[in-house]
């Protein structure tokens, strides 16, 4: 049994929502485990990041698993409509590397474009999934941003639910993930 319940959630959703047939975006690669999963479950995965450690421990990971339906970008993930528009899903682990260092983080101005940037290309029934780690100090701007902003998401057209240990000490991660659930065009 897995003991981060945030993560197994996480997965758990992606997994209701992921069909054999998407394309599916992970926009925080880091050691590949995200990356990996969702190639178990999608037709095809573009995974970023800005580290050369995290592209090195991912194509590791995936050659180890012998998978070969995923492209690695190096660059950040506020680019991501310059390598491609149309997909399912697109999915945020934040903070910074595992094991990596711990000054190379996502940034609330960063992580709000490229959601910013992404939800009007969803299509409907498409999401985004983003963990939020507010227990450092980035991860906390990032959260209160984050909240901020999804206030402001047209209700007819976004479903944003939100899954958090309340009562756990020490600011434990949440979850968003952010449904579009009608075309912004009808
Ligand atoms: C918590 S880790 C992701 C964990 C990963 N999904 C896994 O399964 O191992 C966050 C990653 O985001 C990356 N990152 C930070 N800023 C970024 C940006 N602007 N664009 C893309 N990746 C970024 C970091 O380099 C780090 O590898």
């Amino acid at each position: 049994m897995k003991n981060n319940l945030i993560i197994e959630t996480a997965h758990n959703l992606l997994d209701q929502y992921i069909c054999s047939t998407d394309t599916i975006v992970d926009a925080t690669m880091g050691n590949g485990h995200d990356t990996l999963f969702l190639s178990q479950r999608a037709k095809f995965v573009y995974a970023f990041d800005i580290q050369d450690q995290a592209i090195a421990e991912t194509k590791k990971l995936l050659d180890n698993h012998s998978i070969h339906n995923v492209k690695l970008i190096k660059d950040s993930h506020e680019h991501i409509l310059n390598y491609i528009h149309d997909f399912k899903g697109v999915i945020f682990n934040l903070g910074y590397l595992p094991n990596g260092d711990k000054q190379i983080t996502t940034t609330k101005d960063t992580t709000l474009k490229a959601i910013e940037n992404i939800l009007p290309k969803l299509k409907k029934d498409g999401f985004i999934l983003i963990v939020v780690y507010p227990g450092h100090k980035q991860g906390m701007e990032e959260s209160i941003e984050l909240s901020k902003y999804f206030q402001t998401l047209n209700q007819n057209i976004f479903k944003v639910l939100r899954t958090d240990l309340p009562f756990q000490d020490n600011q434990p991660p949440l979850i968003y993930f952010i449904l579009k659930v009608k075309d912004e065009s009808h």
